[in-house]
């Protein structure tokens, strides 16, 4: 991937300006599902705008900005049809990009106040739908649902690079703390066959996932900002911290501490800033991060300051083909 796209005109700057319109558009393809629609052969305008109850001069205005970037080709015949790119967005494609652009309303209006982020260095997404964003998806299962598959598509192949990595012993019972739908500790099961593993989230992640559920993994309900009722060789959290500000963190890392037993490790997993050559896409997540949940990606310096104030030790860096750090500490 590129690493950069500096622009370089007048022109090229007034574009980039207004491409939040295009990334909308993208969503919609995506959420619809209009790409998925337009598998089996071009469409027209009306057959798109009737299938999905949609304005006929609404749709023709979002298939030609659609068309403008090559998501989409627009026939001679006034028909549209998916360009090799436009099937990324295809649920059905083994690469799809469906799941990893989830932007619903909620993830995406926040921005439309990014400045109040900016004034206050808070998330906008908290005084926008005045709670924050996990209490959000707790109310609404079909989001929850969402997210968990959001995660699912982040998270397949980096496990899988992450799983043979991980500083485990053989024997170890480690707990993945905010381990979502659990894609971690299968892997690293599947490396380490002789372990065990506990899966600790949120009631309503475990609940949705308990029944299907490898039976080497133990489910535990609760939450990271309260005392976690188990004990482990090694206590994994990955992408959890880069959600919450450091005040957060140091609860999350306090309660995580406290379940190691004598010798354990912690093992945060997480995209450490580098400074001049993080890619754009790592710095655009951090803005979302922060405008979203009040959380960001850190430095190895910041971690190292959060460590210590969490009387731990950073005691190791394993820097991975997937883009992320495993980040060892210790209990001093
Ligand atoms: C960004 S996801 C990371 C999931 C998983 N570790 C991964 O990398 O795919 C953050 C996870 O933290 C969980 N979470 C949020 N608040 C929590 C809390 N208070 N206690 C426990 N888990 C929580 C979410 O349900 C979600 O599974």
């Amino acid at each position: 991937m590129k690493k950069h796209y500096a622009v370089q005109t007048r022109d090229d700057l007034f574009l980039l300006g207004n491409l939040h319109i295009a990334s909308r558009a993208i969503h919609i393809m995506a959420d619809f599902p209009i790409a998925d629609f337009l598998t089996d052969g071009p469409k027209s305008c009306k057959a798109i705008a009737d299938q999905f109850d949609f304005d006929q001069t609404a749709t023709g205005k979002l298939l030609r900005v659609l068309s403008s970037f090559g998501v989409l080709e627009e026939n001679g015949n006034g028909s549209f049809s998916l360009t090799d790119a436009g099937h990324y967005l295809c649920h059905s494609h083994p690469e799809s990009l469906k799941d990893l652009l989830f932007y619903d309303e909620s993830r995406w209006s926040p921005f439309g106040r990014l400045e109040r982020t900016l004034k206050t260095g808070l998330p906008a997404f908290n005084e926008l739908y005045e709670k924050p964003y996990f209490n959000h998806l707790e109310e609404r299962p079909d989001l929850q649902k969402r997210f968990n598959r959001h995660m699912a598509a982040v998270s397949t192949h980096e496990d899988r690079v992450l799983a043979k990595e991980l500083p485990l012993r053989q024997d170890d019972h480690f707990m993945d703390i905010g381990g979502g739908a659990g894609s971690l500790v299968l892997a690293a099961l599947n490396q380490h066959k002789q372990a065990t593993a506990s899966l600790f989230d949120l009631p309503e992640v475990i609940d949705n996932i308990s029944g299907k559920l490898d039976h080497r993994i133990t489910p535990v309900k609760g939450s990271f900002f309260e005392p976690i009722n188990a004990k482990c060789d090694a206590a994994i959290l990955k992408r959890v911290l880069h959600d919450w500000n450091d005040e957060e963190c140091l609860k999350i890392l306090h309660n995580a501490k406290n379940t190691l037993k004598p010798g354990g490790k912690l093992l945060v997993i997480e995209t450490v800033l580098q400074g001049a050559e993080d890619p754009p896409l790592t710095r655009l997540f951090d803005l979302f991060l922060l405008t979203l949940f009040g959380g960001g990606e850190r430095s190895l310096q910041d971690y190292r300051d959060l460590f210590e104030k969490a009387d731990l030790t950073l005691s190791g860096i394993i820097n991975t083909d997937c883009s992320m750090s495993i980040l060892e500490a210790r209990k001093q």
